[in-house]
């Protein structure tokens, strides 16, 4: 059986092999680019980014692999065989990597890492203290699903007052779960930092936008780690900007790269990371994939399956 790696470039192949050779030995694993690749000889794609109209040359394709969690790199290419069903990355390491960075992020926001940063930059002594605690301040996560669900958990337990937005309602102990856009405005009535953990849909692009934000307290800041699409990059700057947000800590963009002329690279209230929230080891993305791809095999359903009904 053939699987296909598009994933970290040329460079990557030897470093997938070798890590598939220890967790699927019977797995023959083969470079997106390689001329001796007979198209019909592939069963199975790990793949991120992949070029539109590629997949659908192989004709024997059964599953594929998203190299990440999101599989909106994908669902792009007009001629995805649809058929095919889409595994989207996970395992323990993914969620674990997450969990970090909404940490991260959150506690730079509380305390203005951005500040401190800047004066250690400009060598300026500044005494200054924040206007909250972590257990005054509402954290507010956007998504409870395989990553935003223990992100919310992981925030609860660091003492946050934590509450939780999805499509369908969610049940997490010490978490009030919000569901729908019935609920939305009430939730982000009562958040303090909005964590954005959704995946990219056509329900969910342009989410947080001038009116949304508005909804928020005045005050509010935002971690974005879902996706660039999320946001409404303008309106954003201009909450900031007018005083109505503090902070914004964002991972993802679009397009990625940002641009490098993009004002939001220098902005005084951003930070900006370059999507590297969950960025999971290549040897546990091979672990998590040929187990995917056992299960599938096995006729059962492989973990994290794309719902193409949801969107995601
Ligand atoms: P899941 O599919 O497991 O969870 C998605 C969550 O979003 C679910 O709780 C779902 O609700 C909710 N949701 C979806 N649509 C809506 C909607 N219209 N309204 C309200 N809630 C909605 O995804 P993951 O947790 O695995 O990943 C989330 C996203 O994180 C990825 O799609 C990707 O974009 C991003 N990501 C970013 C990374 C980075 O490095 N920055 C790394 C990995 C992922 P319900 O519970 O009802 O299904
Ligand atoms: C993603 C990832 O989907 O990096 O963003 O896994």
């Amino acid at each position: 059986m053939t699987l296909v790696v598009k994933s970290g470039g040329p460079g990557a192949l030897a470093e997938w092999q070798a890590h598939f050779a220890e967790f699927a030995p019977r797995l023959e694993v083969r470079g997106w680019d390689d001329p001796d690749l007979d198209p019909e000889d592939v069963r199975h794609a790990l793949v991120w980014e992949p070029e539109p109209g590629r997949l659908v040359s192989f004709s024997n394709l059964r599953l594929i692999i998203s190299s990440g969690a999101g599989v909106d790199h994908i669902l792009r290419d007009p001629y995805l065989p649809p058929h095919v069903p889409i595994v989207r990355m996970g395992g323990v390491s993914t969620i674990a990597h997450m969990a970090d960075f909404v940490r991260l992020g959150v506690f730079s926001l509380l305390r203005d890492m951005k500040r401190i940063i800047t004066n250690q930059q400009d060598r300026h002594w500044e005494e200054f203290g924040v206007p909250r605690s972590s257990v005054e301040t509402r954290v507010g996560v956007m998504g409870l699903g395989t990553l935003g669900l223990p992100a919310a958990m992981a925030l609860r337990d660091c003492g946050f007052p934590t509450i939780g937005w999805s499509r369908r309602r969610r049940t997490l102990p010490g978490v009030r779960c919000y569901e729908g856009p019935d609920e939305f405005a009430e939730f982000l009535s009562r958040t303090d930092i909005l964590v954005n953990l959704l995946p990219e849909t056509e329900a969910t692009r342009g989410i947080i936008n001038a009116e949304t934000l508005a909804l928020l307290p005045v005050g509010a800041a935002v971690l974005n780690a879902g996706r660039g699409s999320h946001v409404v990059l303008d309106a954003l700057v201009a909450a900031l900007d007018s005083g109505h947000l503090s902070g914004a800590f964002l991972d993802v963009f679009s397009p990625e790269p940002l641009p490098k002329d993009h004002p939001v690279w220098a902005h005084p209230r951003v930070i900006v990371s370059t999507h590297i929230a969950a960025i999971p080891s290549r040897r546990d993305r091979a672990r998590f994939t040929a187990d995917a791809i056992a299960a599938f095999e096995r006729g059962e359903t492989p973990p994290n399956l794309f719902d193409p009904a949801a969107g995601y």
